[in-house]
């Protein structure tokens, strides 16, 4: 059997941590209650577990466990959030970014065919969002802001924590969307000034199909209309049954990955480096997309000149990465991330996205950078 191709696609997905599959296990068959039934001892261990796993989160990240709205996941989040918030409002003006995750960009256009205003802020050619700009756009009838924490394709962190202290002094509510950055980077919700945060399980090594929304609990509390109706769980904002073992192992999952943070962040950023030095160092015009300081320590983008895009990927069959985002590979459209930092369209095609991952290994990005370096020679027509 062929070997597995080398996985460095790590803001796709990444694997379930085998602990975290451990905190899962009694959840399936034996403790299988239904968290909403209060009349019998399944019903009230399977409670006492999503409570326990609401605690856990809401202490990793600064939080208090009323905060913690768990959902499917960060595109659920995102929509309550952004659709909730807003339509609370009825009317009024939306401000985001253009580097933004589609799971923000779409909710937001159903919020203008709603007649909701919006504005849409540039970044700059680092990817980073300059706060004048905000500041500029603000206005007297803005109801929502919404600035993601990390880029899912360059990796970029955006300055959240300063353009939540511009909204709250204006007493406008601010939605980050942290799907790529909880774990990865410093995120303590009792210093950050944002009201929603969104977040998902299976970007640091829980399962798919789980995520939250933290809601912060302050007055005036932001009022939110939920997207689902029936049950009235979660205090109302997010009818259905709770899926008890994905909750228990994103309770494990966070738990690990801000743990682990700094220790991990040292050792993927050292891969990365190593990566981005070498591709540098064995090849002319290539192209990191991005600041390279505020970013992610796992992430890096790059473009490489006088390369055709479909071709590249398709010379790298031993290797898991992505062009552009996994979310929107379907559309054969060039990324909108990189489009936004003026990257022409034939060097966004003949980008690549790597995540270095918590189990990649040094082997791993020497035979992945070997990997690139023959590929993107050998379409340029050099023999190597
Ligand atoms: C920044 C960002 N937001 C939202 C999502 C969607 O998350 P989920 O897969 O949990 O719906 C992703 C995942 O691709 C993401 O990277």
């Amino acid at each position: 059997m062929a070997a597995e191709p080398i996985y460095l696609d790590h803001h796709a997905t990444t694997p379930v941590d085998p602990r975290v599959l451990e905190a899962m296990e009694p959840y399936w068959r034996r403790d299988f209650g239904n968290a909403a039934s209060r009349g019998h001892l399944f019903g009230w261990r399977a409670e006492a577990a999503v409570e326990d796993a609401r605690e856990r989160i809401a202490a990793a990240i600064g939080a208090e466990p009323r905060e913690i709205v768990f959902t499917s996941g960060a595109t659920e989040s995102n929509n309550l959030a952004l659709l909730g918030a807003a339509r609370a409002r009825r009317r009024g003006h939306v401000v985001t970014v253009a580097t933004e995750h589609k799971a923000v960009l779409d909710p937001v256009r159903a919020l203008e065919r709603e007649g909701f205003r919006v504005t849409r802020l540039p970044v700059e050619a680092d990817g980073l969002l300059e706060l004048p700009r905000l500041e500029e756009a603000l206005a007297d009838d803005t109801v929502l802001v919404s600035v993601m924490a990390a880029n899912n394709e360059i990796g970029v962190l955006q300055p959240v924590q300063e353009a939540a202290g511009l909204c709250r002094e204006r007493g406008i509510p601010l939605h980050s969307d942290a799907a790529q950055a909880l774990g990865k980077i410093p995120l303590d919700l009792a210093e950050w000034p944002a009201d929603l945060v969104s977040a998902t399980a299976h970007k640091l090594y829980g399962p798919k199909g789980v995520g939250f929304l933290f809601v912060r609990n302050r007055r005036p509390r932001v009022r939110i209309a939920p997207l689902f109706h029936g049950g009235g769980h979660e205090r109302g904002l997010r009818s259905g049954t709770l899926p008890v073992p994905l909750v228990a192992g994103m309770a494990r999952a966070v738990e690990l990955a801000v743990a682990e943070r700094e220790a991990d962040a040292v050792r993927m950023g050292a891969l990365r480096d190593r990566l981005r030095a070498r591709l540098e160092a064995e090849l002319p015009g290539v192209h990191v997309h991005g600041d390279l300081v505020r970013r992610l320590p796992g992430n890096l983008n790059c473009g490489f000149e006088g390369v055709d895009g479909e071709k590249l990927l398709l010379a790298l069959p031993r290797l898991a990465v992505s062009t552009g985002s996994a979310c929107t590979s379907a559309s054969p459209e060039p990324s909108h991330v990189l489009a936004a930092l003026g990257v022409p369209e034939a060097l966004a095609r003949a980008s690549l996205r790597f995540g270095v991952g918590r189990e990649t290994t040094g082997a791993q990005i020497e035979a992945a950078a070997d990997q690139v370096v023959a590929a993107v020679a050998s379409l340029r027509g050099e023999a190597r």
